[in-house]
């Protein structure tokens, strides 16, 4: 159950019982331990509204909910202005445990079902994945995990880059080893060293230049040499990204691949239907679409380029006819384009392009979803020593090569096997996390050693704390279904962290009112705090039957949602570390 809104729609209803009718969002979880567990603070907006003293508002209000059905399950004290500070009760707290232990949804109903297409990932082909990759993939994948388990249809798309100018080197390049005689397969093993050879070859060589760009030209109007070769490119580099997604637990599939070239086809007749619909002006031989309310700092317009000079699409056509797609053949609710903050003016003209042209209509959320850059610790875009991108796949071994020594050194007691197996899983949770766990909007820094460290807000925290429970029940010898004790909630420490487990309904909700997967990050890491001075202060093992059984349960709860929660971000747990 999600506690805030049921608390919430009880002091509606009060509200509305005495007369206010439209008080929305009362009741918000409490800032301090001294205003209880949750403050109802709207009744001053709603006495506003109603010309009454609040304070004689907030006291009827209290009257009210004091008289109905949870007066035995709280207590309610008017303070400062108007406000109700709002104690739940023990019993309550405890009736409500038991509801979402035998509940294996925790508590969070399926309370939504929009079609909802999240567009993420989506790398360029023409490159390896680079460290840049890594927000747009692992915000996305959280975002779509925390979407389907709240009842949502979610589409994962994933709109690679495939096609562009960039191609035209990489086909001349293929075609050169080719009729040299050399293994394309082997040569395509590092393509990284196979795309800086090709582009090298661009700048130097003149004859190799003219004959990339005839081969983009011919790529485009569908030759079939072209295609082959490019076909067999795009297919390496997208088992390439797969076998990236397997590694960092993205749930992308082949399947969800719908690249830029799958739109192919749409281009000439979205453009005709743009044409028709006057919105193309041609500017310098380019065909353009200026809107009003895109103007430069000088207030001049500022085009969006939908095909160029040469009668080539751009990124923005292929964008149009995929907004197109997903507005009218897919029908989307909304579609939510994970994707780094400076391609903001992009996405903010495609939306009003397709809105403008009707491919998409008002009740269609199109949104972007945008995030910062990630930085060295000079606070500088992260880079190679000699200035290169840094492969996403290179940051992925380094970090369970890390991890492996930090779990040898902690635990030498494991088997080769075991310390490989929870390396991967600590290493690679270690770099989602530091991406999940700040602010999307903002740049962050990247720092090996914060997000491996197993004290603060990091994933090996979290993880070690679930592990820290899962052994308190192999010392106890007993399962969790084994327990049949009722809760009892005495200390203040068992109180705290049995309120924190059951809000874990209203944090997923608040996860994705702006997509802040940060949110979730925080509520897990408070669990585990709460968690460990729960366990500092009150003895499990030791305490007689009936308590060590309350509490058995509220340590097995609190392992559960751990590991349901980061199961939404997309980290697994282990049994020891
Ligand atoms: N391929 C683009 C890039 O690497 C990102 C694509 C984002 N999605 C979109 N529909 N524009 O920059």
């Amino acid at each position: 159950m999600n506690l805030k809104k049921y608390l919430d729609n009880e002091f509606e209803r009060a509200l509305t019982a005495l007369g206010q009718a439209d008080a929305t969002a009362v009741v918000k979880q409490a800032s301090k331990p001294e205003f209880g567990h949750y403050q109802a603070n709207g009744i001053m907006g709603a006495a506003k509204k109603a010309k009454k003293n609040p304070r004689e508002l907030a006291e009827q209000v209290a009257e009210y909910i004091r008289e109905g059905k949870l007066k035995d399950l709280l207590e309610l004290e008017i303070a400062g202005p108007g406000f109700i500070n709002i104690r739940l009760n023990t019993a309550f707290l405890c009736r409500e445990l038991e509801n979402m232990t035998s509940d294996n949804r925790l508590g969070v109903t399926r309370f939504a079902s929009e079609k909802i297409l999240i567009d993420y990932s989506s790398p360029n082909l023409a490159k390896e994945m680079h460290i840049g990759h890594l927000r747009s993939t692992a915000i996305g994948d959280a975002a779509v995990r925390v979407l389907e388990f709240l009842g949502h249809e979610v589409i994962r798309a994933n709109h690679v880059g495939d096609w562009g100018a960039q191609f035209g080197s990489l086909l001349a390049y293929m075609d050169k080893l080719e009729s040299e005689g050399a293994q394309l397969a082997t040569e395509l093993k590092d393509l990284e060293i196979f795309y800086q050879s090709a582009s090298s070859l661009f700048k130097s060589d003149e004859a190799f230049a003219a004959r990339a760009r005839e081969f983009v030209v011919k790529l485009q109007s569908g030759d079939k040499k072209c295609l082959g070769l490019w076909s067999r490119f795009i297919e390496e580099s997208i088992r390439h990204c797969q076998a990236i997604y397997d590694l960092l637990d993205i749930s992308l599939t082949p399947g969800d691949v719908k690249a830029e070239s799958a739109y192919n086809d749409m281009l000439d007749p979205t453009l005709a239907e743009l044409e028709e619909k006057g919105l193309i002006t041609l500017s310098e031989g380019a065909k353009c679409v200026f809107l009003d309310e895109f103007i430069g700092k000088e207030g001049e317009p500022i085009p969006a380029i939908v095909q160029k000079s040469d009668g080539g699409y751009p990124y923005m056509a292929t964008d149009i006819a995929a907004a197109k797609f997903r507005g009218q053949e897919l029908g989307v609710d909304q579609a939510l384009y994970f994707v780094d903050g400076r391609q903001s003016l992009h996405l903010n003209q495609l939306y009003a392009i397709a809105r403008k042209a009707g491919f998409i209509s008002a009740e269609q959320n199109f949104r972007h979803i945008p995030f910062g850059t990630i930085l060295n610790k000079e606070g500088r875009p992260f880079k190679t020593r000699d200035g290169g991108a840094v492969k996403l796949a290179d940051v992925a071994d380094e970090a369970v090569t890390r991890a492996l020594s930090l779990i040898g050194d902690k635990n030498p007691d494991l088997t080769e096997d075991e310390k490989q197996n929870i390396a991967r899983i600590v290493g690679i949770g270690a770099i989602k996390y530091a991406e999940l766990s700040k602010n999307r909007k903002t740049d962050y820094i990247f720092d090996w050693d914060t997000m491996l460290s197993f004290e603060g807000n990091t994933a090996p925290y979290l993880q070690y704390a679930y592990t820290r429970i899962r052994s308190i029940f192999r010392r106890a010898d007993t399962t969790p279904e084994g327990i049949n004790h009722p809760f009892a909630l005495i200390e203040a420490a068992e109180i705290s962290l049995a309120l924190k487990l059951l809000q874990y309904p209203e944090t997923l909700e608040s996860v994705i009112e702006d997509y802040q997967a940060n949110i979730l990050c925080n509520y897990l890491f408070e669990v585990s705090q709460l968690f460990m001075s729960f366990y500092e202060s009150c003895p499990v093992l030791k305490a007689d039957e009936a308590t060590r059984g309350a509490r058995l349960r509220l340590c097995d709860l609190s392992a559960r949602t751990l590991q349901h929660g980061l199961g939404l971000l997309g980290i697994k747990t282990v049994e020891q570390m």
